[in-house]
């Protein structure tokens, strides 16, 4: 049997979904929805089912199984409330929400209709960080210190506003961020620092290619962040990012644990201990691990291990950083941020 999937959102990201999920003999894609409806039929044209560009007329047409949301930060919230409302199972693309309300919004229909949830933070699943996770799992941890580091912009508008995409923090380096809770734990408060180094505005005659670009009009996100945690158990951290144009893609950590020095290079893991060196270097299919984590769960056979609420409590380490930064480099607590009851 086959869970019957719809993807909502068929942009960028969709993309590897739909494929993973056409590969895979336990996922029937039945639908696509985008509210731009010509991206919806593109999609169902290359992957199957049929194309909606309204939610709800999909939930109502073709009542899938589970959904698989893949909208910028800015466009969540109703989709997810109304699809807990009805049953329907989901996958959803971090960050999950681009402020708390709308995350807390959903998490209570979440929890109110009992649904199965998962967060697509793939490289939690990589093989060679779970290994690395275990090995760290008894030995006090020191300082998790992380960087994500992109060579360009994403050529979307909604990625360089602030209340659509949400920064860099909030969209992408969210996922060293919940990594870093996955490694060490939760964390409890966080000091922030941006800055702006770079004139974004086009210069003349500038023609974006595909892919990554250089210039965008209207720029208005820090291209450049720091943080310093402080996690629960008393291990600190740091994070810096950046998206100033340079050569390469570069996101990891390195982990100093008792009797450990671990290093994670995007989905691979090495590591130094007592026992020896051990280098892991993640399967080809790694990425698609946590959509088939979540289907696998929806058919009753194991669980989603990065549910909703997972989510919402690394959402709140962006929004604590940029609070921070607010407040001119206070310390601001994840308390403060969350909602009550997490
Ligand atoms: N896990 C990862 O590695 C990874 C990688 C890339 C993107 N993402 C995440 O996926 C999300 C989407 O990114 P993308 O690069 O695919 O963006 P995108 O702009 O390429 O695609 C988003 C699509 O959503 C559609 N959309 C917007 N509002 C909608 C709504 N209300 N209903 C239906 N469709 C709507 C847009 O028309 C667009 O086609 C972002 O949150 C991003 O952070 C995750």
């Amino acid at each position: 049997m086959a869970v019957r999937l719809g993807f909502v959102g068929t942009g960028g990201i969709a993309n590897r979904h739909l494929s993973c999920a056409q590969r895979h003999d336990d996922m029937e894609i039945v639908a696509t929805c985008d509210v731009v409806l010509e991206r919806a039929q593109e999609a169902a044209d290359k992957y199957g089912g049929e194309a909606f560009e309204d939610f709800e007329k999909m939930y109502d047409d073709v009542e899938p199984d589970a959904i698989v949301i893949c909208t910028p930060p800015f466009a969540h919230g109703d989709i997810e409330e109304e699809a807990a409302r009805r049953g329907i199972h989901f996958f959803v693309e971090k960050p999950v929400a681009i402020s708390m309300e709308m995350a807390g919004r959903v998490l209570d229909a979440v929890r109110e209709h009992d649904v199965i949830t998962q967060v697509g933070y793939m490289f939690r699943l990589s093989p060679p960080i779970v290994k690395a996770q275990k090995m760290l799992s008894d030995r006090a941890i020191a300082m998790v210190q992380a960087h994500y580091y992109m060579p360009g912009l994403p050529n979307k508008s909604w990625w360089t506003k602030m209340d659509m995409g949400g920064g860099q923090l909030v969209e992408q380096a969210t996922h060293m961020l919940d990594l870093g809770r996955f490694l060490a734990g939760d964390v409890k408060s966080v000091i922030g620092k941006t800055s702006r180094v770079r004139d974004w505005e086009p210069p003349a005659g500038y023609e974006p290619g595909p892919g990554l670009v250089e210039y965008a009009e209207g720029f208005e996100i820090p291209d450049t962040t720091a943080l310093i945690l402080e996690y629960e158990s008393g291990s600190m951290g740091t994070l810096s990012c950046s998206l100033v144009p340079q050569v390469a893609w570069d996101n990891g950590f390195k982990v100093v644990a008792d009797g450990a020095l671990l290093t994670i290079d995007g989905p691979n893991a090495s590591w130094k201990t007592d026992d020896g060196d051990v280098e892991e270097a993640a399967p080809d299919n790694w990425a698609d691990l946590v959509l088939v984590e979540f289907v696998n769960a929806v058919m009753g056979e194991g669980e989603a291990s990065i549910p909703y609420e997972e989510g919402v409590k690394s959402l709140a380490i962006s929004l604590a950083g940029y609070e921070s930064v607010d407040r001119g480099c206070e310390p601001v607590e994840i308390a403060e941020i969350l909602p009550e009851g997490i």
